[in-house]
């Protein structure tokens, strides 16, 4: 969580600070702050609350230079307010740092800076550092060594900036496990959480590995490791356009990224599918194929949005592949211990790449010998780099934090890989045609249903004061039933709950009355039958019910209070299409009742915490 900026260069640092901590503030967005090198001297400005505070706190109070620092904080030592709020001094106010992670010790270390008379000001964990490279320096060490020095004796994560006032030619940055990278430009250089601040900027970047520290000036930047190893980084060029981080007209980006879903699953089937030979070909798997196909088992591990994009995967690849499959919360399987070994695939799923369990389960798997695939969306994130081999979503940047578009692209490259493995192993041509072909369909089909919009907006009208929601499906569409209850709560604070619909009678009906709205996934599969009674079941205790159905089901509009009708797919294809109502329910709900949907409260879309 938290997002970090910093600017060295020839022009003054506010504007790309300010910029940057906007496009950063997906990431955390309770407190924020800069420190601006004046030439002689380090001026901060720090407030509770979001950039526009810090923006109206920076008109009354302009800070100039053309070095500075940026964070958006999402707490996690401290209540959110202003002094708590980074930048960090120590006690000179020689040096500012900002900080994005978790120092584990820093009650010992705060003990031993203490007692050597340093006075902390903030409950955070992150001042301590401030203190600690201070103390450093008042040892005799220059400021690079004060840091690496330092951070010899932390424990716990961070990315991190430093500058310091007998130092206006530099910054330092640095990065053990919370991302950091570094932009290229001009005659200036920048640093941020991710690539997003560098978007018109630059498109040459660096990403720092754990455990280094960069020295960075307006016309250079030096890598060594912290400890003193010089390291020659590589540049890589990206290509986010300014275009794919702006609204574009829609009030929210949660809605640009439902509504662009059709043009994400085309990007990220795009080369991909093969329909004449009824399968995919995926670039960052063939090396590494064999160890999928022939695992005697495949874990899945991933959290939240992604994990249920991971149960889609578990059931396609069963069902079409034969391999057994498991599926893993990453905050679960990092802490048990989980049998591994080299006859058993780890995937990790995320949108982000940088998801602190994911991560740490990923490095369990790897020491465990296991070969680690990641499916992610963010190029050259922690998780990307840190994978044997993987997929790329290629949805492009996903802001809002309730994911979406960064879902249905899970699913499709799930389905990619199956249908790979699947052909190699048992699908037969016509069967793996057929599958192509549909697949090929879906971003038109959910062109049909976003088109249906208006519909949804009316029924979440209807619904916006209820206290809670149930979620219903089967097969195929119980992930989707989890991921609908997990939208709605995230981003509209209403209670809801997924499940099975057969688990409906095991403790759920007992909540259902006219006040529990349910919503069913009902469409024409082979449980259909099924699913029609759980919904007379649920309409005997007078529970609404808001029933997603195929086109052309007149007999489920008899039986239920709403229906939203989507296309007709291969049922393994269905979650693609019967998802997008319930984001559209969920966002259209969280609207009317004037919730912040691409800020909900408590939530970050990156969480490098644990
Ligand atoms: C829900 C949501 C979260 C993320 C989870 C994992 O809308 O966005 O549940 O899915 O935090 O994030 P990634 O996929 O970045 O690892």
């Amino acid at each position: 969580m938290c997002g970090i900026v910093g600017y060295i260069g020839k022009n003054a640092s506010i504007p790309f600070l300010l910029n940057g901590l906007k496009r950063l503030e997906y990431r955390g967005y309770d407190s924020v702050g800069l420190a601006v090198h004046d030439g002689s001297k380090i001026q901060i400005n720090k407030t509770a609350g979001r950039i526009a505070a810090l923006q109206d706190l920076t008109n009354r109070h302009p800070l100039s230079g053309c070095l500075g620092i940026g964070h958006t904080r999402w707490a996690t030592h401290g209540e959110p307010n202003s002094i708590n709020a980074h930048p960090h001094t120590g006690n000179k106010n020689m040096l500012a740092i900002v900080h994005n992670g978790i120092i584990e010790n820093f009650d010992l270390l705060k003990k031993e800076l203490s007692a050597k008379g340093h006075t902390f000001k903030s409950d955070t964990d992150s001042e301590i550092l401030a203190h600690l490279f201070e103390e450093n320096m008042n040892n005799g060490f220059d400021l690079v060594e004060a840091v690496r020095q330092g951070l010899n004796l932390v424990k716990g994560t961070y990315g991190l900036a430093v500058i310091c006032d007998h130092h206006p030619d530099m910054f330092i940055a640095a990065r053990l496990g919370s991302p950091m990278v570094i932009g290229h430009g001009n005659g200036e250089n920048y640093i941020a959480s991710d690539a997003a601040p560098f978007i018109g900027y630059t498109k040459d970047v660096t990403y720092l590995d754990d455990g280094e520290i960069a020295v960075v000036k307006n016309d250079s930047v030096t890598v060594k490791t912290i400890d003193d190893q010089v390291v020659n980084k590589s540049i890589h060029i990206i290509d986010t356009d300014l275009k794919q981080i702006e609204k574009e007209g829609y009030s929210h980006y949660m809605l640009k990224e439902i509504m662009e879903q059709p043009q994400t699953l085309r990007n990220t089937t795009r080369g991909r599918l093969l329909l004449e030979e009824g399968t995919a070909k995926l670039g960052g798997l063939e090396n590494d194929i064999e160890s999928l196909l022939y695992s005697r088992r495949i874990i899945i591990t991933a959290c939240g949005t992604s994990w249920h994009a991971a149960l889609l995967g578990e059931y396609m690849l069963e069902e079409l592949v034969g391999i057994p499959v498991e599926v893993e919360y990453a905050s679960e399987f990092r802490y048990r211990n989980p049998i591994l070994g080299d006859d058993t695939t780890v995937i990790a799923i995320s949108q982000s790449g940088e998801t602190a369990d994911t991560l740490a389960a990923i490095r369990e798997a790897r020491r465990k010998r296991s070969k680690v695939f990641g499916i992610c969306n963010v190029v050259g994130s922690s998780i990307a780099r840190e994978t044997d081999a993987g997929v790329y979503l290629h949805a492009g940047p996903e802001i809002g934090v309730a994911s979406t578009k960064a879902f249905t692209s899970q699913v499709t490259v799930l389905t990619l890989i199956t249908l790979l493995l699947g052909r190699i192993r048992s699908i037969s041509t016509a069967q793996g045609r057929d599958l192509a072909q549909n697949l090929q369909a879906i971003p038109q089909h959910v062109e049909t249903v976003l088109k249906n919009r208006k519909q949804i907006e009316q029924i979440a009208k209807e619904f916006q004061n209820v206290k809670n929601f149930l979620y219903l499906g089967r097969g195929y569409n119980f992930p989707v039933a989890l991921e609908g209850a997990l939208k709605l709560k995230e981003i509209s604070y209403i209670h809801a709950e997924g499940y099975p619909a057969a688990e409906m009678k095991h403790g759920p009906i007992a909540l259902i009355d006219e006040n529990m709205p349910v919503v069913v996934i009902a469409i024409k599969d082979n449980t259909y039958d099924k699913i029609i009674s759980n919904i007379e079941e649920v309409k005997a205790r007078k529970g609404r019910v808001i029933a997603i159905a195929n086109e052309g089901d007149t007999e489920i509009a008899n039986k239920a209070d709403k229906v939203i009708y989507v296309p007709h797919s291969r049922e393994m294809f269905s979650p693609l299409l019967t998802i997008i109502p319930l984001q559209l329910l969920a966002y259209y709900i969280a609207i009317n009742r004037n919730c912040d949907v691409d800020q909900p409260r408590n939530l970050a879309k990156s969480v490098t915490v644990e």
